[in-house]
């Protein structure tokens, strides 16, 4: 059975533009998110409020954010601790991220903390949070597999989960970092976590494509009762701390398919294509996206 409505995370101003070569310039990073808005996404991750050598390419947050925090969407943004929390309180941020690891590889790469360490640094955001009623995010990364520690092992993943949906999550949002699960892995990872407690309502999935296969997993996570599907505009997208990793599922490729399904996003797809090949003229470089180039060539 497939969901009637499905909720699309877009994280192309964040996910996709923070593993860009180049500084995209402040102002063009808020016409991105006005056009997304105007294309009809409702929830626009807009940018993060990490440390600005750690992710050069987010480090003008505290310019961006006043000019789209006016959107009448939810604008989610990642903090990694309290001092992002703080930069983000300061300036009427009212849905945030924490980003957690299933592997320590990752955690050291990507956080400078070992997977405990890092649920520690989340724990007093949570509890501010909680406090001022900001929706939190909880993103877990490498949920499938992890560039330095291969496949990872579903339990080892279940308990980061668990981890985070005690501490007080609102939501996770299970990311598949550098694109390698394949549909029959996702259905054993949901089923493990309904086991454990975590149902798919209570999730989002997080696919990057470097195989192709970011579509296919989203269609076996809507399958299994999935409702929140993160993409970014274009397929933009990448780590800066995982060399592997490639873009995220398209949105303009999963609106395609909802569409054909006959699950409205209330997306108008002809806005969004052309903010994506607005985008990528701005990158020097077009979309990946196979329905970008499909509709931008009609
Ligand atoms: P650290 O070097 O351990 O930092 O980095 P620290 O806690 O030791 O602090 C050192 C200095 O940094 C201090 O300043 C802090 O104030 C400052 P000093 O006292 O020395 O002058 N500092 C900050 N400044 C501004 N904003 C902050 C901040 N925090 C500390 N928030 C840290 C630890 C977490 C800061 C660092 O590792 C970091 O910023 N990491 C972010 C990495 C990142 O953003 N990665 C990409 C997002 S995750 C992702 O893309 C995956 C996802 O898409 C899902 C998926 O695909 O799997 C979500
Ligand atoms: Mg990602």
């Amino acid at each position: 059975d497939l969901p009637t409505r499905v909720r699309i995370h877009e994280v192309g101003a964040r996910d996709g533009l923070q593993n860009e070569k180049a500084t995209v310039p402040t102002e063009v990073k808020a016409e991105f998110i006005h056009r997304l808005a105007d294309a009809g996404l409702t929830t626009i991750e807009a940018t993060s409020f990490v440390h600005p050598k750690w992710v050069p390419q987010l480090a003008d947050a505290e310019q961006l954010f006043p000019l789209v925090s006016d959107l009448p969407v939810a604008l989610p943004v990642l903090v990694p601790n309290e001092r992002g929390l703080d930069r983000s309180l300061a300036l009427g941020a009212r849905r945030v991220a924490v980003f957690a690891s299933a592997t320590e590889s990752f955690a050291k790469a990507n956080l400078n903390r070992t997977v405990d360490e890092a649920l520690a640094m989340f724990e007093p955001v949570m509890a501010r949070a909680k406090a001022e009623s900001v929706h939190v995010r909880g993103y877990l990364s490498m949920c499938f597999g992890d560039p330095w520690e291969g496949a990872v092992p579903i339990p080892q993943v279940v308990k980061v989960c668990r981890a985070l949906l005690d501490m007080g999550c609102d939501e996770l949002s299970l990311g598949d970092t550098i694109g390698v699960a394949t549909p029959g892995h996702v259905v054993a990872l949901l089923a493990a976590l309904d086991e454990a407690g975590v149902p798919p309502t209570a999730l989002g999935v997080h696919f990057h494509d470097t195989y192709g296969q970011a579509l296919a997993n989203t269609l076996a996570a809507l399958q299994q009762g999935v409702t929140t599907v993160d993409a970014s505009a274009g397929g933009l997208g990448g780590c800066p701390y995982a060399k592997s990793a490639t873009g995220n599922l398209a949105t303009e490729d999963l609106v395609w398919m909802l569409r054909g399904l006959g699950i409205d996003t209330g997306i108008d797809l002809g806005r969004l294509v052309a903010t994506s090949t607005w985008m990528a003229a701005h990158l020097g470089r077009p979309s990946p996206s196979r329905t970008v180039r499909a509709l931008s060539h009609e």
